[in-house]
């Protein structure tokens, strides 16, 4: 075994981790639906909310100063963890799905038109799938999407061929929630950009993994939940290009957007003052800047050769399972196993695992498309961080035995 990280020492930071279930230590399998927090992220929610707590960029007072600094602080701090040339590029959201809408909304509906297209992926997920069908419901451009191969690869011939001058957007995963597939989006960006196209990555299930650098991927725009990053609900960031930013008309009006109200005209913030209407979810913005603190404190390049040992180590033992199908065979893959059992729904498997207290996703993951690709309505999913262990791996596959002759 090739840990590098003191794993049991991480799982103290964690104290739901220390859940039972009906007797059974907790074992949480579950962490590309929401990941867990640690005590980091929680004392600095609860301090924010004793010591601080007040409306931001609007009062002069003593603590609507504290939580303007803090609030601001955040962003620098989500700057420097995507490293972002300079931290107005960050636009604090309530998560992914609201980061893409924004995009669609401020950058679709005004930009493209008539005949333009929009390059997707099979392997989606419906927040990045919806907001585009609207654009084109109200625009008349179109979708076209890339393909994957039998592994859960991307075609990349076919995405090469599906590129002209029509496109203006590649929108795509950086990481499959479903698959587990990393796609190499940073070439991804150089042939679109190459057409005249921008890039939105959709990094929900990639940064609680792996680090992230959006100047080396050139992307346009980048978008991540804070709970998918061992933070709260509620709390996510669109990063994009400045000048990008700059040329988009707001997303949703009301206060702290505006310049100049009068009934005859507005006239609207820089960026991303633009993109944030209304109160803000302060605190979530501060426990994000903390959850990225302490990631900062652990060795991310180790976290992620441990998570790589623990993905290989379990797919290995959910493969000698008879009539278990794995989907997802990606060369490169966050740490997920997504896969069927034969004669078992998949809710049956999650139902059957949470009596032995571990807790696994099944259904379509929000990809449906993916699915029907592969003539399946849904899986399970085991979706791993850097807090689980191969004793967990070992008792999924014990428990999954179990299943298979109950019902096999
Ligand atoms: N997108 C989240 C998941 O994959 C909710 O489970």
């Amino acid at each position: 075994m090739t840990t590098t990280i003191d794993v049991a020492s991480i799982r103290r930071d964690f104290p739901i981790l220390h859940t039972r279930v009906g007797g059974r230590p907790l074992v949480y399998l579950d962490n590309a639906a929401t990941t867990q927090k640690p005590v980091a992220v929680l004392s600095a929610l609860e301090k924010h909310y004793k010591e601080s707590n007040a409306n931001i960029h609007r009062g002069v007072h003593y603590l609507a100063e504290r939580a303007t600094d803090a609030y601001e602080l955040a962003r620098k701090t989500v700057a420097g963890f995507l490293n972002a040339a300079r931290s107005e590029e960050i636009i604090f959201v309530r998560g992914t799905t609201e980061g893409i809408n924004l995009i669609a909304q401020s950058y679709g509906f005004p930009f493209l038109g008539e005949g333009d297209e929009i390059l997707l992926t099979t392997m989606e997920h419906h927040a990045n799938i919806v907001p585009w069908q609207l654009v084109c419901e109200r625009n008349g451009a179109k979708l076209r999407i890339i393909p994957v191969t039998d592994s859960g690869e991307l075609d990349m011939e076919a995405f090469t061929a599906l590129l002209s001058e029509r496109t203006k957007i590649v929108s795509l995963a950086h990481a499959s929630n479903a698959l587990g597939t990393v796609n190499p989006v940073k070439a991804m960006v150089d042939k679109a950009h190459a057409c005249g196209a921008i890039v939105l990555l959709d990094g929900a299930q990639a940064v609680g993994h792996f680090p992230v650098d959006v100047q080396d991927l050139d992307c346009d725009f980048y978008v991540f939940s804070g709970h998918k990053l061992f933070s709260t609900t509620g709390a996510g960031v669109v990063y994009g290009k400045y000048d990008r930013l700059q040329s988009m008309p707001p997303f949703q009006g009301g206060g702290d957007m505006i310049n100049k109200v009068t009934f005859e005209k507005t006239t609207y913030k820089r960026p991303p003052g633009r993109f944030e209407a209304g109160t803000p979810n302060i605190g979530g913005a501060v426990a994000l800047g903390a959850a990225i603190e302490y990631l900062g404190g652990l060795d991310r390049l180790a976290l992620l050769e441990y998570e790589h040992d623990l993905l290989q180590y379990a797919t290995g033992l959910l493969s000698e399972i008879e009539g278990l199908k794995i989907y997802g065979r990606a060369s490169e893959k966050v740490s997920l196993i997504s896969f069927t059992l034969e004669g078992v729904h998949p809710h049956d498997i999650a139902t059957v695992l949470d009596a032995d207290g571990i807790a696994i996703r099944a259904g379509h993951h929000c990809t449906q498309p993916l699915h029907r690709h592969y003539g399946i309505s849904a899986t399970a999913r085991a979706s791993f961080a850097y807090y689980n262990t191969r004793e967990e791996a070992e008792k999924l596959t014990a428990s999954l035995k179990k299943i298979k002759l109950l019902f096999g």
